[in-house]
């Protein structure tokens, strides 16, 4: 059985195609889709297939596609062009005639208001309309969207616009390793999963992180437009300043609170908790 992977150059897509083989794929059999030649040939070393694709060019992605069984579609990075770009994937998968196609969305992505939701929430449509076998990982926030934030925040506190909402953030690799779980395992099924850890809310990550650091660190709730500000001066574009603002106030209601197992069902043990990883990365700093 031939597995596909895109998005396979971006973290994701690589801890993926390892626990894929992890979990006994042979390598020969993972074909690994990517649209940057120099990081599709760093992934050779794994043994894997390369095959270079641009979600923009429908023609690549129906020539990588050829020969493969199940994809593993991984959501694409370029936010607004997305539609178009997931739209050709599904055409791409629905030419070759897949056999299942696993897909990363966010949660609640059918009802979501966040405006990050709307290109997922197209691209699961996309995929129902098409008649393939389909599955959707409506994936959390990763927790190293936080870790990677701890040196400005043990400098000058965390700040957000995520309110009391509890956020039921996971790491990277027990998403990634869930997905490979749903490509790989049982048979295709139209099936949906909300993934995410434990819970917690900014300020309970504050605390949490006072406590391992040893340093004061608080939270500060700012408003939408207030953390958007903030961070055009950190230095990102506004655009995205916008929708990270936007998705923390989506998240103050709720929208990253993941409640079930479905994650642990598919890792079949806990997730890496949150308190754990948060210490990994403390430590990694000193
Ligand atoms: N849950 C979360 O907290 C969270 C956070 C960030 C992102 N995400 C979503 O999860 C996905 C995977 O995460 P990640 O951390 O691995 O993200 P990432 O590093 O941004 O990786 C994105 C992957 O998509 C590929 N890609 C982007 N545009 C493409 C195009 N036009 N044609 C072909 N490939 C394209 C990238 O290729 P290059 O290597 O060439 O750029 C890369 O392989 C992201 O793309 C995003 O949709 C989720």
């Amino acid at each position: 059985m031939i597995i596909a992977v895109t998005g396979a150059t971006g973290p994701f897509g690589r801890h993926a195609i390892e626990a894929l083989i992890r979990r006994g794929q042979p390598a020969g059999q993972i074909v690994a889709i990517g649209r940057d030649q120099a990081k599709l040939d760093g992934l050779s070393e794994l043994g894997v297939t390369v095959r270079r694709a641009d979600y923009d060019d429908p023609d690549s992605l129906r020539a990588a596609l050829a020969g493969v069984d199940r994809l593993l579609f991984v959501s694409g990075s370029e936010v607004g062009q997305r539609i178009a770009q997931h739209r050709a994937v599904v055409d791409a998968a629905r030419a070759a005639g897949i056999g299942l196609v696993v897909y990363t969305s966010i949660p609640k992505a059918d009802r979501s208001d966040m405006v990050l939701a709307a290109e997922h929430r197209a691209t699961e449509q996309a995929l129902i309309a098409s008649g393939l076998p389909y599955v959707f990982l409506r994936n959390g926030w990763y927790l190293e969207n936080y870790t990677a934030q701890l040196p400005v925040a043990l400098e000058h506190g965390l700040i957000g616009a995520a309110g009391e909402g509890r956020i039921s953030a996971a790491t990277r690799a027990d998403l990634a390793e869930a997905a490979a779980a749903a490509v790989a395992g049982p048979g295709p099924g139209n099936r949906v999963y909300e993934l995410g850890g434990p819970a917690f809310t900014l300020a309970e990550l504050a605390a949490e992180i006072t406590r391992q650091s040893g340093r004061q660190v608080g939270y500060t709730d700012l408003s939408e437009d207030g953390y958007a500000k903030a961070l055009v001066e950190a230095g990102l574009p506004a655009e995205m300043a916008a929708v990270l603002a936007d998705s923390d106030r989506a998240a103050a209601q709720g929208a990253l609170y993941v409640e079930g197992d479905d994650l642990e069902r598919l890792l079949g043990r806990p997730a890496t908790p949150w308190r754990e990883v948060l210490g990994s990365a403390l430590a990694a700093l000193n």
